[in-house]
C-alpha cells in the first residue's frame, strides 16, 4: 500500500498526472486540496509535514492552510500509522452493547497494547472513534476502508485473521 518513503516527493511522474486532472474538474487549484492529501496518505500512509510543504507547493497554498485542513480532518494521520489501522466506535450506543470489550479484544490480539500505538509488528493501530452511523449494528469497526457490522469481543481473532 505504501510504496515510497516519506522523503520522495509524492507528486512525481504518475500521481502528478493523477492530480493535474483532478485540478482539472475544479475552478481553482485548492479546491483540490483534500484529494490531494489523499494522495500523499495512500503513497506514505500518513501526512508528513514535508509532505503538506509539498502540497502547498503544488497547489499554490500555504503550508499553515494545508496544516489547518489535515489536523481538522480526522481520516489524515499526522503520523506514521500500521498496515492496517482499525477504527471502533464506542460512542454510547455501541457502548451499552459491549464496544469496550471489542476494543480490549484488539489491543490484546493485535499486540498493540494501548489505543494509538501501533503493533511492534507494524501491522496494527486501533483507535477509538465517535459513532460511524451503524448504531443499529454494534460494534460497528472500520479496518482502513472496509466496514465491518456485529463486532463482539468474540469475533475479533477471526475477525484479525483477514488481516495478516
Ligand atoms: S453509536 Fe456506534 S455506530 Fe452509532
Amino acid at each position: 500500500m505504501h510504496d515510497a518513503s516519506t522523503h520522495e516527493s509524492v507528486f512525481d511522474g504518475k500521481r502528478r498526472a493523477r492530480l493535474d486532472e483532478i485540478m482539472k474538474r475544479y475552478p481553482t487549484k485548492q479546491a483540490a486540496l483534500l484529494p490531494a492529501l489523499w494522495m500523499v496518505q495512500e503513497a506514505h500512509g500518513w501526512v508528513s509535514d514535508q509532505a503538506m510543504a509539498e502540497v502547498a507547493d503544488v497547489l499554490e497554498l500555504t503550508p499553515a492552510y494545508v496544516k489547518g485542513v489535515v489536523t481538522f480532518y480526522t481520516m489524515y494521520h499526522q503520523h506514521p500509522v500500521g498496515k492496517y489501522f482499525i477504527q471502533v466506535c464506542t460512542t454510547t450506543p455501541c457502548n451499552i452493547c459491549g464496544a469496550e470489550g471489542v476494543v480490549e479484544a484488539f489491543l490484546q490480539h493485535t499486540g498493540c497494547g494501548e489505543l494509538g500505538a501501533t503493533s511492534k509488528d507494524g501491522r496494527y493501530t486501533v483507535v477509538e472513534v465517535e459513532c460511524l452511523g451503524a448504531c443499529g449494528f454494534a460494534t460497528p469497526v472500520l479496518v482502513n476502508d472496509d466496514f465491518i457490522e456485529n463486532v463482539t469481543s468474540e469475533t475479533v481473532p477471526d475477525l484479525l485473521e483477514r488481516y495478516r
